[in-house]
């Protein structure tokens, strides 16, 4: 049987001691994004990646937390995949090095080295501290600068003068954890033969054509410059595993870690119809590393050296990405721009990092900059008024008019020019340009809007119905091309658009495909602009509400400047409504309760991303909130607050996709003592308090 050939995919193993940032998001969306993209033009990729355990930091970190590292590493373990499923990150096998996988994998490569003769064992003096009763790794050693006797610096490099240095340099060194000073000891350690390895890693940069040059030719300097043989073991305490045959003695995390890939394969073919060991040591199948610019000496030259001297295969390509700056400057905890994943949820819908690093990534190592006022635009610009509103035109147009039926393509031309950019957007793709790639899928829904807005199917159609419905069969097309062109991207949205096409599971090759004679489904609304990103100062960051059901609603002020009976309703008032800039139109059961004239000039609070709804012929666009104890009725007002405020709690943000009436009715709002309060928080505009009238103690409906 002729097996599919696979492209194994790996970003780099976080570090199971602290949370997913956004600066690792980077790497996770980016690589997500290729991967959802081979995938889409039916190549047989898998993603594997896993948490990087072991290591002096996450042994010194738990015992420090009173904990175990075992127990340790599952707490970030749970961290890390729930931050990955929340921005949508969608890995075949998300592993852990500190698995039975990755110990016989280690023991094999490590055993062949060692029957190879690349291993060695030497003598180094190194410092101790008598008090932890642990060697120091150079983070865990600080003192004065050798060079420039700058105070407070690690045991390897000075941050003040860059010199590099040994730990045992340093002038009046202490130990980080308990402040005593180190003392010299020497201990005995394994070594791996990395200058065996200069011209063979030569000759795989240079014929490796894949490689970005920058990269090439940084690591063809340092072979220039002579590699040192490199230390593969560390004395115990460490959390690791131990080298077969000794009993203090663990592998260096760096040299597991990476063989974790392995691991992590292995984990996704048990129960499968593949295998780790024919992945990693025969030639038939296609690795791709993607890692950060700071990991390239681990990863171009101790791993290939590694996977040479075992005899498994060396990666067929390293995509290296920069690093994440905000608004400029590298994060920072005091800025308060060192954002968690988990933090940045509060911010904006997960979708909209996604689609902002996709329109900012490209195949160099160039820092990547999150300016926060770019990504508010470059979401209100281009993904809502540019594509969002683009697919509500079309859609809601056809169901309106021609209910929801296409019949033939009529501009054939467009529609060949739109293809024709569908295979730039390919190649853009496939060579790690995504912001080429996004920028293409810009241009297409601008044709689309163009085309739909020069065609002014509104007037044509009282002409020509049928050249109209097949203008609008054009534009249901280009919809369809969208809706696949981001699914890379932002997968959610697309799955929304797909639904409202009535269709499903659209790949690549559906863009060659042209729809016709269809009913699409039904249409609405699916992004609304956002507002401005005002990050919270540190010391006040709110607990993490994107769970809280809260956060789906949108709330306004509104004014009422028209109010009428329905007529069709005796209980009904249709009320007129402006927020900021727009006017809607709501039906309300208040006629028992409110006099027309006590309702004009009310600002009131208005649910503004809820389903629009019919009564008795009449729409009603929003909902407003109303409080209710027994058989009196109030509304929730803001008298002090311009139309179109914020209604909010604090801490959660609000949402921007519409939801049905059974979704809202889940979130309980209630009034307590004269305060409106969700689980017994206050909802506010930015100048007040929301009040409710008549009522002190009640439910809102
Ligand atoms: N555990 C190692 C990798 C082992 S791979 C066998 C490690 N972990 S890390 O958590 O520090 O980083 C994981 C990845 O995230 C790395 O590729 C790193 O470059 C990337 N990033 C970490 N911080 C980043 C930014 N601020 N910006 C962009 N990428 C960043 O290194
Ligand atoms: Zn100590």
């Amino acid at each position: 049987m002729q097996k599919k050939k696979i492209t194994l995919i790996t970003s780099a193993l976080p570090y199971a001691n602290g949370p997913i940032h956004i600066g690792h998001l980077v790497e996770y969306i980016q690589t997500d994004i290729f991967v959802r993209f081979l995938k889409l033009t039916g190549k047989n990729a898998v993603y594997c990646c896993a948490d990087d355990t072991h290591g002096a930091p996450i042994e010194i970190n738990a015992q420090k937390q009173g904990t175990t590292p075992e127990k340790f590493i599952k707490r970030w373990y749970r961290e890390h995949t729930k931050d990955f499923s929340d921005y949508n990150i969608n890995f075949d096998s998300y592993y852990s090095t500190h698995s039975p996988e990755n110990k016989y994998y280690t023991e094999l490569i490590f055993n062949r080295l060692k029957k190879k003769d690349f291993i060695y064992k030497k003598d180094m003096e190194l410092t101790y501290c008598k008090n932890c009763k642990r060697f120091l790794p150079d983070r865990y050693v600080k003192g004065k600068c050798p060079k420039c006797s700058a105070e407070d610096q690690y045991g390897d490099v000075c941050e003040k003068c860059n010199a590099t240095y040994s730990p045992v340099d340093l002038i009046e060194p202490y130990c980080s954890v308990c402040k005593n000073p180190p003392v010299r000891k020497v201990s005995s350690h394994y070594f791996f033969k990395l200058s065996a390895f200069s011209e063979k890693l030569e000759k795989w940069l240079k014929t490796n054509k894949r490689l970005q040059p920058e990269i090439r030719n940084q690591i063809l300097n340092w072979i220039k410059e002579g590699l040192q043989d490199w230390c593969i073991s560390r004395d115990k305490p460490y959390f690791g595993f131990k080298i077969p045959g000794e009993t203090d003695k663990y592998f260096y995390v760096w040299l597991d870690a990476p063989i974790g890939y392995i691991a992590s394969t292995a984990n996704y073919c048990r129960g499968r119809k593949c295998k780790a060991d024919n992945i990693w040591q025969t030639n038939e199948h296609e690795i791709i590393h993607f890692i950060g610019k700071d990991i390239i000496y681990f990863h171009l030259l101790f791993w290939p050296a590694v996977l040479m001297a075992a005899d498994f295969k060396v990666p067929d390509n390293l995509v290296v990405h920069g690093f994440l700056t905000v608004n400029g400057e590298k994060m920072s905890k005091s800025r308060g721009t060192f954002l968690t994943a988990k933090e940045f949820l509060d911010y904006v819908d997960p979708k909209f990092l996604r689609y902002y690093y996709a329109s900012s990534l490209t195949h160099t190592m160039t820092d990547i900059d999150l300016d926060l006022k770019n990504l508010q635009e470059k979401v209100n610009n281009e993904l809502v008024a540019n594509i969002a509103n683009f697919i509500y035109r079309v859609l809601s147009f056809l169901n309106k008019n021609f209910n929801g039926k296409i019949t033939k393509i009529h501009n054939k031309h467009l529609i060949k020019d739109i293809l024709e950019k569908c295979g730039i957007a390919k190649n853009e793709f496939e060579n790690y340009n995504f912001r080429e790639a996004v920028k293409i899928i810009l241009e297409i829904s601008s044709l689309g809007n163009k085309y739909f807005q020069d065609s002014e199917p509104w007037v044509l159609r009282k002409t020509d119905a049928e050249k109209t419905q097949a203008v609008l069969t054009d534009c249901v097309n280009i919809v369809k091309t969208l809706a696949i062109m981001l699914k890379p991207v932002i997968p959610d949205f697309s799955e929304k658009i797909e639904k409202q096409l009535n269709l499903k599971d659209l790949s690549w090759a559906d863009l060659n495909k042209i729809l016709e004679n269809h009913k699409i489904g039904k249409s609405e609304i699916i992004l609304r602009k956002i507002e401005e990103i005002k990050l919270k100062a540190p010391a006040e960051k709110a607990v993490r509400e994107k769970d809280d059901d809260f956060s789906k609603l949108n709330l306004k002020v509104a004014e009422i400047y028209d109010v009428s009976e329905h007529l069709k309703a005796d209980k009904l008032y249709i009320i007129n409504i402006k927020i900021g800039k727009e006017k809607r139109q709501l039906v309300a059961g208040l006629r028992p309760y409110y006099k027309k004239e006590d309702l004009k000039g009310k600002k009131i609070v208005v649910v503004t991303n809820l389903k629009h709804a019919d009564f008795r012929g009449k729409k009603s666009e929003g909902m407003l909130l109303a409080a209710k104890e027994n058989n009196k009725i109030g509304l929730l007002t803001a008298p002090a607050s311009k139309h179109g405020d914020r209604v909010f709690i604090k801490g959660i943000r609000p949402g921007n996709e519409v939801i049905d009436f059974k979704e809202f009715s889940k979130i309980r709002i209630k009034v307590k003592l004269g305060r409106v309060v969700y689980k017994d928080r206050i909802l506010r505009t930015e100048k007040e308090e929301i009040t409710a009238e008549r009522v002190k103690q009640g439910i809102v409906l």
